[in-house]
This record gives structure tokens, sequence and C-alpha cells, in this order.
């Protein structure tokens, strides 16, 4: 048998990560760009497919795709329309050439899907895999996250993505639903909020939203005490300053009560022996995990309802693909086998 690679992946709305047992590590941005004709096309030196920053940057010449925003791996009821489901196909093949698998290695892939992903979900992604790895098994992302840190015991564990915020409870086995919760208030909407609150405040500044998300990554604060945001837009075509602190706090604030709503409802529905626990090991990470001052926002919302401590984690870019491939190599050798059988037979039929 060829040689054996493992990886683990986080598919994200914003980013997509690779983890690899060879020891690579790679994160993309999930933009995927087609060149609109033959001038774009030579314009990006002949290729046919542009992927992450170089897309967004290229748009203007690109049809430009976010495929997993509002996709059925990210959304309940979504429907994938064959351009999407190309798009993520292409993306998926794309992170995994990055990882520089040894050529002619047998894969094994361990996807992180949200808490929630329905059937239509996982289906797309193990269509879109099926050339490129040869077993794959979808887990839970939150479940992902904390298994790569050793957290599985008695745990809340909050991805704060772009698309949605998943919540997942652990206590040492796989999640079920009524361990999951999952809200859109996230990345992308706290973008839509900021620009929604600099388009009042300053009806004359220019922006997109690229640009705002930008100011909210550099500014990003729930603390009383944030560094003043003062940022640059042009009004007419000339840059000018404006202040931004109090709305990129109002607008990065929007995540904390539906999460502390959720975790509440996790933590009142778990067996009162082990509540105690759990308070105490929410594990907090995603992408909106950085924003300053969020652990502590959220254990001070908590506090009326008993309190709770937050870890933040270390790596939010990197612990989900980190996580998938640590459960990747931990899953016994069966799993992986059983799924490479029941393949064959599906293509046997078809
Ligand atoms: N410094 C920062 N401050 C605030 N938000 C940030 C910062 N850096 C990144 N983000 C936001 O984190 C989000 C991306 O997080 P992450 O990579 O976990 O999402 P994702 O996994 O792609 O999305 P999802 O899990 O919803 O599919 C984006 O909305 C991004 O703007
Ligand atoms: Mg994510």
């Amino acid at each position: 048998m060829s040689d054996l690679v493992f990886i683990g992946i986080d598919l994200g709305t914003s980013r997509t990560s690779i983890a690899t047992s060879t020891g690579q590590r790679e994160t993309i941005w999930s933009y995927v760009g087609y060149p609109r004709d033959h001038v774009a096309k030579k314009h990006f030196g002949g290729r046919d497919i542009i992927y992450g920053k170089e897309a967004l940057d290229g748009r203007l010449s690109l049809e430009l795709c976010r495929p997993m925003a509002g996709s059925s791996v990210k959304r309940r009821g979504a429907q994938d329309d064959a351009r999407r489901k190309k798009a993520i196909k292409d993306l998926l093949h794309h992170v995994i050439q990055i990882a520089r698998i040894p050529h002619g290695s047998t894969i094994y892939g361990m996807i992180g899907a949200p808490a929630e992903a329905s059937m239509e979900g996982r289906a797309t992604i193990l269509e879109a895999v099926d050339e490129c790895i040869d077993s794959v098994i979808i887990c839970s992302e939150p479940y992902a996250v904390a298994y790569g840190l050793d957290f599985i015991d008695d745990t809340l564990v909050i991805d704060c993505g772009a698309g949605t915020t998943d919540l997942c409870r652990l206590h040492g086995t796989m999640p079920k639903a009524e361990d999951q919760r999952t809200h859109e208030i996230a990345g992308d909407s706290i973008d839509q909020e900021l620009a929604r609150l600099v388009r009042e405040a300053y009806p004359e500044a220019q922006f997109s939203i690229n640009m705002i998300r930008a100011f909210k990554e550099k500014y990003s604060s729930v603390s009383k005490r944030m560094d003043p945001a003062i940022v640059s837009m042009p009004v007419a075509g000339r840059p000018q300053q404006f202040d931004i602190t109090e709305l990129v706090f109002k607008a990065c604030y929007t995540l904390v009560p539906p999460t502390v709503t959720a975790l509440q409802e996790l933590i009142a529905t778990y067996d009162p022996e082990y509540q105690e626990k759990m308070r105490s090991h929410i594990l907090l990470g995603g992408g909106g995990s950085v924003i300053r001052g969020l652990g502590l926002a959220i254990e001070q919302a908590l506090e009326e309802y008993g309190g709770g401590h937050v870890i933040t984690v270390a790596e939010p870019q990197h612990a989900g693909a980190d996580g998938a491939l640590k459960f990747a190599l931990d899953m016994p050798a069966e799993y992986w086998n059983e799924f490479r059988s029941i393949r064959s037979l599906e293509m046997a039929a078809t």
C-alpha cells in the first residue's frame, strides 16, 4: 500500500485551513475566482482558477465566489447549485494541493463541519472530495477544536466564525443535536452592523465592506478601555480621518447577548451535578475569539446566571484543522476501512 497521510481540514466561511500528518499547515481565505474573459485570464498568467486573497484582490476581473457562505454546509435548508458545488470542490482540491502531500499517497481526511450540518451539507463535502481523498469522515467543528486541546469532558465550546457562532456541549462522547446551538451573529453580521453604524454616523464617508472588515480586525474590542479606532475613509474622493471607536465596540458587542443566551441554555439543560464544572470550562475559539475582552465580557454577562470561566484558544486560525488532524490520527483503522468499503460498494453500484 502507498504511504498513508492523515489530514484535518477546517472548511470555513471566511478561511479554510489544513493540517497534515506530514507536518504541513496552511490557511487560505475561502474565495474562488474564475477569470471573466480571456483578457482577465491572461492577466492571471493563463490560470483558470484563482484562490484566496489573490481572488479577492482581483475580483474586478473575476467571477468571485465565496462558496461556503450560505451553503448547505453552513445553513440548514440551503440548496447548493452546480456553480457553488464546483467552487467548493475547487477550494478543497486546492487546499489539499498546497499541503504538498507526496504524490501517490493514500489520504484519510477528517473534515470539520458546523455542529448542526445538514445531510445536504455533508453530501456536498463528500462529493467535493471524492476524487482527492481516499477515505473521509466529517466531524463536528467545535468538537474538533476541543479534541485538539484535550478538552472533551464537561466543556462548552464557542466557535465564533464568519457566518455563524456555533456552541457545543461536550461530555466525552460525540455531541448530539441537543448538545448544540448555532446563531448567526458572527463575523459577517458584525461587519454588516459596523457598516450600518458608520453609514449612520458619517453619511459622507465612502467605504466598502472589505474596508469595514479590515477596520474591525484591526480595532475589534468589547473592552470598556479599548484603544481609539481612528480610520481613514474618502469623502468625495479625498481621504479623511474618522473616529469609529464606539461604533466598533457596539458592533462587536452584538455577539455577546445571543452567545450568553445559548450558553445558558446548554448549561441549564445539562446534568445539574456537572453544571458547575461545565461553567468553568468554556472554550472560546474561531476568528471572532480574538476580539479584545470577549472572554471577559462573556464571563461578566454570565454572572447573573451563576458565573463562568472562559478560556480563549491560543491559535484560533489553526485550532479546527489541528484538532481534526488529531482526531483523524486517533481514529481506529476500521472506521476508515468501513468508509472505504461503503464507497467502493456505492461506486460499484453506479
Ligand atoms: N482581529 C479580529 N477581530 C475581530 N474579528 C476577527 C479578527 N480576525 C478575524 N476576525 C473575524 O473572524 C471571522 C473568521 O473566523 P473563522 O476563520 O473562525 O471563520 P470561518 O471558520 O471561516 O467561518 P465559519 O466557522 O462561520 O464557517 C471573520 O469574520 C473575521 O473578520
Ligand atoms: Mg469555522
